[in-house]
């Protein structure tokens, strides 16, 4: 087909003219410049108003570890990047950057989730926990005092989200079955291959009853 044949028009159509394929292209383009050029607001479907966020960056806030953290941020960044890019709390880590591997865990609302595949505009005003916080007047908190205990880190790289997610985990799952650890932690991954370790850190606390 080329640019300028006839477009089909429906047969019940009142106006019969036929219009060009390069009109139709011309039209289709301005219609959809609009809402960009309508304002700061997208109508849904359900005629409800919501303001259009970016693609610049717009004022954030967030709580983190109990602590209030303000930036200016583009809405396309992710809760990661703002972790360690934007506020210097770096132990979540960047592994596969698309929730895989679990290096970048942190809690929302007390819920494990993948920093790298939540936005952070998103996070605002929800309480995030990172693993910064667990060490509290220089002690390690117990979960990170197991993993010293049974070597349960290699190169280190996943450490910190395990560390995240077994906390988590022991909080819903205090005694837990080994068959429960091991699908409790099945989100994260050790290149390493310290499974065994984290297995035995986590049975160590749930036989503590820390
Ligand atoms: S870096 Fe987020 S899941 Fe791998
Ligand atoms: S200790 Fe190296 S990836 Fe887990």
């Amino acid at each position: 087909m080329h640019d300028d044949d006839p477009v089909k028009v429906p047969k019940d159509s009142s106006d019969h003219s036929a219009v060009s394929r390069r009109d139709f292209l011309k039209i289709s383009s301005i219609s959809l410049a609009v809402p960009l050029v309508a304002g700061p607001k997208m109508v849904l479907a359900a005629g409800e108003e919501v303001p259009v966020q970016g693609p610049g960056k717009v004022p954030m806030e967030f709580s983190i570890n109990g602590k209030s953290y303000k930036a200016e941020l583009e809405p396309r960044v992710t809760l990661l990047d703002a972790l360690r890019d934007q506020f210097e709390l770096t132990g979540a880590k960047r592994v596969c950057d698309r929730a895989e591997c679990g290096a970048c865990t942190v809690l929302m609302d007390n819920k494990t989730v993948y920093a790298c595949s939540v936005l952070a505009i998103e996070a605002q005003h929800k309480a995030i926990t990172t693993v910064e916080s667990l060490m509290q007047a220089g002690k390690l908190h117990p979960v990170q005092q197991a993993f010293v205990d049974q070597d349960a880190s290699q190169c280190g790289f996943c450490t910190p989200g395990f560390v995240v997610s077994c906390q988590a985990f022991l909080h819903t799952h205090p005694q837990p079955t080994p068959d429960e650890i091991r699908r409790g932690l099945s989100g994260n991954l050790c290149r390493c291959g310290t499974y065994a370790g984290i297995r035995q850190a986590v049975a160590q606390i749930a036989q503590k009853g820390a």
